[in-house]
C-alpha cells in the first residue's frame, strides 16, 4: 500500500478578523475538529496578524494546531519602526512557520527577493520555519516563461540557505493569476510544477533531493480534495476560504482521507 504523506494545511487570514473574531474561529474550528484529525500526521497551521497571536496561542496549548506569522524582519532588534523581529515570534511557543515573500507583500510593499532572502536566512537562524512564496504573474504565464521565473525567485531566495535548512523550508507555490480571483490551475499542472521544484532545488544544491511544496491560489473545498490526491503536492496554502471556518474544516478533513 501506498504510504501516506503528512500534509500541510495552512490558512492564511490575511488582514482580516480582530482577536473577538480570530478567537471565537478558534473555538469553533477545534469543538467541530474530529477526533480522527487529531491524530493525523497533517499540520494545520493558522496564520492570523500579529495583533491575534498572543490570544489564539493560548488558546491552541496543548493542541495540534501551529501558528504561523504572515510576516517579518530580518533584524533581531534595533531603530524598524513598525517592524516584527523573528526574536519577538519567539515568544508564542505555538508558532513555528512565518510566511515570506507573499505576492502581496512583493506587489503592495514592493519586496524584492534579495530582502526576501534575507528573511528566510533570518527565520533559520532563529529557529522558525520559512513559507517562502513563489509564483508567476498572468503576464508571465501568458509568455510562456513561469519556468524562468521560478527559477529566478528560487535562486535569490535560497542564495547562502545551507543545504541541510531545506527540510525545514515549505515552498508555497502561488501563481499570482489564481490568487483570490477564482482561476485555479489544474492539480495536475500544480503537482508538475512541485516536481520541478525538487529538479531544480537538487540542480541548485548539485544533489537529488526532494522538497516540500504546496500549493496556494483560489484552493476551496471543492477543488481541495483533487490537490491532495497529487503524489508531488505536500499540502496547501488558503486565503479566501480560509476565513470561513466550515469551508476551511471541510479541507482539512479533505487532507485526511
Ligand atoms: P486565495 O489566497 O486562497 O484567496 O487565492 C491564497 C494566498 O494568497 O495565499
Amino acid at each position: 500500500m501506498e504510504e501516506r504523506k503528512k500534509k500541510y494545511i495552512i490558512a492564511n487570514w490575511k488582514m482580516n478578523k480582530n482577536i473577538y473574531t480570530g478567537v471565537n474561529y478558534i473555538l469553533s474550528f477545534m469543538l467541530d475538529y474530529k477526533e480522527g484529525n487529531l491524530e493525523s500526521e497533517n499540520e494545520v497551521i493558522f496564520a492570523p496578524s500579529f495583533t491575534m497571536l498572543d490570544a489564539i496561542n493560548s488558546k491552541i496549548k496543548g493542541k495540534k494546531l501551529k501558528l504561523a506569522a504572515q510576516n517579518m524582519f530580518f533584524a533581531k532588534e534595533g531603530a524598524f519602526t513598525g517592524e516584527i523581529s523573528p526574536t519577538m515570534l519567539k515568544d508564542f511557543n505555538k508558532l513555528e512557520y512565518v510566511i515570506l515573500g507573499h505576492s502581496e507583500r512583493r506587489d503592495y510593499f514592493i519586496e524584492s527577493f534579495e530582502l526576501i532572502n534575507k528573511k528566510v536566512k533570518a527565520a533559520l537562524k532563529y529557529g522558525l520555519k520559512p513559507i517562502i512564496c513563489v509564483g508567476e504573474t498572468e503576464e508571465e504565464k501568458n509568455a510562456e516563461v513561469t519556468h524562468q521565473i521560478l527559477v529566478r525567485q528560487l535562486t535569490e531566495a535560497l542564495e547562502g540557505v545551507k543545504i541541510t535548512d531545506l527540510n525545514k523550508i515549505i515552498f508555497a507555490y502561488e501563481p499570482i493569476w489564481a490568487i483570490g480571483t477564482g482561476k485555479t490551475m489544474t492539480p495536475k499542472e500544480a503537482n508538475e510544477i512541485a516536481d520541478f521544484f525538487d529538479r531544480f532545488i537538487g540542480r541548485l544544491y548539485e544533489t537529488p533531493l526532494t522538497v516540500t511544496t504546496v500549493y496556494g491560489g483560489s484552493v476551496n473545498a471543492a477543488n481541495s480534495k483533487e490537490l491532495f490526491s497529487q503524489p508531488k503536492l505536500d499540502g496547501v496554502l488558503v486565503g479566501g476560504a480560509s476565513l470561513d471556518v466550515k469551508k476551511f474544516l471541510k479541507i482539512v478533513e479533505d487532507a485526511n482521507e
